[in-house]
């Protein structure tokens, strides 16, 4: 175990509690299908995993408690601060992170484009809640745990441990919408593996060119939309969007899902030229899955946009 607290001791962790389903509750009545997301605290998460204590001293602090569908920026620029706040104390090892399965990538994406430590900051979330029967995130959190106080973890940057794997911030993206194991890492697989308390690492991940960059205020985040192309993409979503000079923030970039390895439905491209003219940032992703080679190497749509919001708000 990594622990900067001295040999024997076990290793200090702080878990900071954002919501998901992980955190979630089934309705009371049994006959009715569904639960509310974000319900539980980080605390209640850890009691119901006594065995957590053998591990690592945890200390948890409820960042957030929301469905993560309903994510803002705010809430990521007061995660951020909390888990640099946490990083640069001697004596704490890692952060662990409860999550929303729904926007975990963009979240870990984020963090990921800000952290400056070398000490691993480590992502979990579960598919059924917390009051299920088969709930996996009890699993999930102990197996994030598990990973966070490996020596192996440190400058592994920001990871994501689900359904007893390893992925790195920048490759993972949710693909299935009931699957247990509904994370991906696409062509370049996961990193590794929990093996019982052990970490078993395949691969370490590519460093993130141009970071880390500084937190974005939560007053001081741009706006970054991304648009479809599709069958008839005319473009008039751009057009609208680039002449609402009233919105706030002001629009200052656009991500497009592009078809196939990044193309734009000539119409689309013409408002989007006309975008740029207005002196609105374009880049271009794909619907189907990251792109290969560029400087938007291995990013979808929704990580793109996220990159663009940080170096964006870094620019001012
Ligand atoms: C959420 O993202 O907060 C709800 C869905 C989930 O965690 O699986």
């Amino acid at each position: 175990m990594h622990n900067p607290s001295g040999p024997g001791a076990r290793p200090r962790i702080v878990v900071l509690g954002t919501g998901g389903t992980i955190a979630g509750t089934a309705t009371g009545d049994p006959t009715l299908p569904g639960y509310t997301a974000g319900v539980l605290s980080v605390d209640a998460l850890l009691e119901g995993i006594p065995s957590l204590s053998r591990l690592a001293q945890i200390h948890a602090e409820q960042v957030a408690n929301l469905d993560s569908k309903d994510m803002e920026v705010a809430v990521w620029t007061r995660l951020a601060e909390r888990v640099a706040h946490w990083l640069a104390q001697p004596e704490i090892a890692a952060c662990v992170i409860t999550h929303g399965t729904d926007t975990l990538e963009e979240t870990a994406y984020f963090l990921q484009l800000v952290q400056r430590s070398h000490k691993p900051v480590v992502l979990t979330a579960a598919m059924r809640p917390a009051t299920a029967l088969d709930a996996d995130g009890p699993q999930n959190l102990l197996d994030a745990v598990r990973v966070a106080v490996q020596p192996q973890a440190l400058g592994l940057g920001v990871v994501c441990v689900l359904h007893g794997r390893v992925h790195a911030a920048r490759d993972v993206t949710k693909a299935s919408t009931h699957r247990m194991d509904a994370f991906t890492s696409g062509e370049r697989g996961p990193l590794g593996e929990v093996d019982g308390d052990s970490l078993r690492l395949w691969r370490r991940p590519d460093t993130e060119p141009g970071a880390p960059f500084a937190i974005p205020p939560a007053d001081a985040w741009p706006r970054v939309e991304i648009v479809l192309s599709h069958a008839g993409a005319d473009g008039a979503l751009v057009r609208c969007l680039v002449g609402q000079s009233a919105l706030q923030p002001a629009l200052r970039g656009l991500v497009v899902a592009g078809t196939g390895g990044g193309t734009v439905h000539q119409r689309l491209r013409e408002a989007l030229q006309w975008a740029e003219e207005q002196g609105v940032r374009v880049a271009i992703a794909s619907r189907v899955g990251p792109l290969r080679g560029g400087a938007e190497d291995g990013l979808n749509a929704v990580k793109l946009r996220v990159r663009m919001l940080v170096e964006l708000a870094n620019s001012r």
